[in-house]
C-alpha cells in the first residue's frame, strides 16, 4: 500500500480521505503538478514549483508551503515509497492543491478556508519499446478548452473528453487545434520538424508551459540544433517531417501517424533520435546528481 501525503500527514493511501464538500470535488477548484524523480532525485523541481506558484496565482490561492517545505516533504514521500529491492526506482509525484472545504456550496471564494494539499508518488513505467520503435498515432481535434490553459488546473474535463475521443478513433493522443493552429496535446506539448528546423508554439494563455518543452528547447540550444518558437498551422503540421509530443511522464514521443496519414516516412525521425539521446543523457545526469 503506497503512502500519500494529505494536509500535513503521511498515511496509507486507503486512509486518505477528503470531505465531499472539498471545492476540488465540487468545482474542480484547484491546481496540480506532475514531477518525475529519477533515483530519488526530483527532476527540475524549481521549474515545477515556479509553475505551481504561477497556477496558484492564476486562481488567487495562497501557496500553503514554501519551496523548502515542498522539497523536503516530496523527498520524504519518495523515500517512503521506495521499493526496498530497488534503490534507483523512478517515481512520478502527483501533487494537488484545492481551495479546501467550506460548509456551504457557493461559487464565490469562501472567507476562511484551509487549502487541501494531497500528494502521491507512483512508479514510472519504463519507456514502452513499441513506442520507441514505432511512435504513436494522433488525431487533430478542436480545442474546446477555456482561455487560461497556462494554469495547470485540475479541471480537466475537456482534456479527458478529447483524449477519449482520440482513443475511440483508434489513436493515442489528441492534438488540439484552435483557430487553425496546433496548440498542444491533451496532456502534452507539441513540436514539429520541417526542413531540419524544430518548431513549437510560443508560450501563451492557450497552452501549458511544459517543463519538458522548456528542457527540449534548452537542449536544442546547447547542442546547436536549429529551433524556433512559432505558431504551427494545421497545414504546416500536416506536411511536417516529424511531429513529437512531450510531457514529464512520457518524455519525448514521436507521432508517426497523424489523421490517418504517415508523418514523414511513418517512422520515428532522425531529429527525434538525436533529441531523445540528449534527453536521456540529461536524465542520467539527474540520477547521478550532476545535472545543472
Ligand atoms: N500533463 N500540456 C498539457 C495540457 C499537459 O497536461 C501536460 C502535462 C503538458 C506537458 O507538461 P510537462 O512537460 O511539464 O509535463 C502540456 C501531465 C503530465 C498530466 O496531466 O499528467
Amino acid at each position: 500500500m503506497p503512502t500519500v501525503y494529505l494536509n500535513g500527514a503521511f498515511l496509507p493511501l486507503e486512509d486518505a480521505c477528503v470531505p465531499v464538500t472539498d471545492r476540488g470535488f465540487l468545482f474542480g477548484d484547484g491546481v496540480y503538478e506532475v514531477i518525475p524523480a529519477y533515483g530519488g532525485r526530483l527532476f527540475r523541481l524549481p521549474h515545477h514549483l515556479q509553475r505551481l506558484q504561477n497556477s496558484l496565482d492564476g486562481i488567487r490561492l495562497g501557496n500553503p508551503l514554501d519551496d523548502e517545505e515542498w522539497a523536503s516533504m516530496l523527498k520524504a514521500l519518495l523515500e517512503r515509497n521506495r521499493a526496498p529491492d530497488q534503490d534507483d526506482g523512478d517515481q512520478a509525484i502527483y501533487l494537488q492543491v484545492t481551495r479546501g472545504s467550506a460548509d456551504k456550496r457557493d461559487h464565490r471564494f469562501p472567507e476562511q478556508v484551509t487549502p487541501t494539499v494531497y500528494v502521491a508518488s507512483n512508479p514510472i513505467p519504463a519507456p514502452d519499446p513499441a513506442i520507441i520503435a514505432n511512435g504513436i498515432t494522433a488525431v487533430t481535434l478542436d480545442d474546446i478548452r477555456w482561455q487560461r490553459c497556462d494554469i495547470k488546473a485540475i479541471t480537466l474535463l475537456a482534456n479527458v473528453l478529447l483524449r477519449q475521443q482520440a482513443i475511440d478513433m483508434g489513436a493515442t493522443e489528441a492534438i488540439m487545434i484552435r483557430d487553425g493552429y496546433a496548440i498542444e496535446g491533451s496532456a502534452s506539448n507539441i513540436f514539429m520538424v520541417y526542413d531540419g528546423v524544430l518548431t513549437t508554439p510560443p508560450k501563451s494563455a492557450q497552452l501549458l508551459p511544459g517543463v519538458t518543452r522548456d528542457l527540449v528547447l534548452e537542449l536544442a540550444e546547447q547542442h546547436r540544433l536549429p529551433y524556433r518558437e512559432a505558431n504551427i498551422s494545421s497545414a504546416a503540421l500536416a506536411s511536417a517531417d516529424e511531429v513529437w509530443v512531450t510531457s514529464s511522464t512520457r518524455e519525448i514521443v514521436p507521432i508517426t501517424r497523424l489523421d490517418d496519414r504517415p508523418v514523414g516516412d511513418g517512422k520515428p525521425g532522425p531529429l527525434w533520435r538525436v533529441m531523445i539521446e540528449h534527453y536521456r543523457a540529461y536524465k542520467a545526469a539527474v540520477r547521478a546528481g550532476t545535472a545543472a
